[in-house]
């Protein structure tokens, strides 16, 4: 009888950006235009690399992993702050708020694994080429893969099912985005402390450690490009690197921010866009920064192209 008592929260309302009234409409267009590039730009990248052979690496087919599970996170989140950008009081039943909060877990480790993978790759291959074919054979490849994805499902399944189990007596408002772990945790009304050790100690190893590593691949990718003696090479892988480091950085920088201390102190506008950047605008800017500079996929690109324009005149 108690515990029915205590959870009397059958549904959670989001809030979104509801401080700004007046902006409802501008923000529902930004977002909705945010969401057809996410969508068109990976989904580019995928059929792209699905129709070339030679693009079947372990280089593109990390990177077509990749826009699966950018586009998915973007599905997850946009089309739901949609709604609430069109009405007045989101509702957001128990179930789909913690769907929605299984799906990110699900889709932002996978990912946080697959960056790290895609660092490893093109570590083994500028700075040791000649056991390149043995770093990362088809074996390796395979397990890095089916990790990364058997580590987001083990991360998005642990949690939701920790947090789902917390009583939720009210307030039921939900103020932020999405249903992302630490806005719904603020709403439990138990004691968490066990849960926010866990998740530091989940964070640290997902996403710390991945990134520091990412961070030391990339350092010596460096020094090898230092050694390249055409000065145009030179730039060019540097230009490369340094666009990848920043996307790299922006997400586990802010993803980062969010989970190492679920209960941190900065204001809900600011978690709003902390989340913003890893949630949204890091699967918005992948496919560019992966496949605009390289000009393997541009070449597959005007190859389809033209391919397109030959059937129409036939
Ligand atoms: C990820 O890449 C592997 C290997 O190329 C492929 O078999 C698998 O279908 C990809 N997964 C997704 C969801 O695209």
């Amino acid at each position: 009888m108690k515990r029915q008592n205590q959870s009397s929260v059958v549904e959670f309302i989001l809030l979104g950006f509801s401080n700004f009234p007046e902006l409802q409409a501008q923000l529902f267009g930004v977002f909705l235009i945010i969401y057809l590039a996410t969508l068109i730009g990976n989904a580019i990248i995928i059929v792209l690399i699905y129709v070339d052979q030679r693009l079947h690496i372990p280089m593109y087919l990390f990177l077509q992993n990749l826009s699966v599970v950018d586009m998915s996170i973007s599905a997850v989140i946009i089309p739901e702050m949609l709604v609430v950008f069109s009405t007045e009081k989101t509702s957001i039943s128990f179930v789909s708020c913690f769907a929605q909060m299984y799906f990110v877990l699900f889709f932002g480790g996978t990912e946080c694994c697959l960056l790290g993978a895609m660092a490893y790759d093109r570590f083994a291959a500028i700075c040791h080429p000649l056991s390149y074919p043995m770093m990362m054979n088809k074996s390796v490849f395979m397990k890095l893969v089916i990790f990364s994805w058997a580590l987001g499902f083990t991360l998005g399944t642990v949690q939701t099912s920790w947090v789902s189990s917390f009583p939720f007596c009210g307030p039921n408002e939900i103020n932020h985005i999405s249903c992302e772990t630490p806005a719904v945790l603020e709403l439990a009304c138990s004691d968490t402390y066990l849960f926010e050790i866990y998740a530091f100690t989940g964070t640290v190893l997902i996403i710390l450690v991945p990134f520091l590593l990412i961070l030391l691949s990339y350092t010596r990718i460096l020094l090898a490009i230092l050694k390249i003696p055409s000065t145009t090479g030179r730039q060019k892988a540097f230009s490369t690197c340094a666009s990848h480091l920043t996307s790299v950085t922006l997400f586990y920088g802010t993803a980062n921010m969010t989970y190492l201390q679920p209960k941190n102190g900065y204001s809900p506008e600011t978690k709003k866009l902390i989340s913003l950047s890893y949630s949204l605008l890091t699967p918005l800017l992948n496919p560019l920064i992966y496949s605009l500079r390289n000009n393997e996929m541009k070449r597959a690109f005007m190859k389809l192209w033209r391919r397109r324009i030959d059937l129409q005149t036939y």
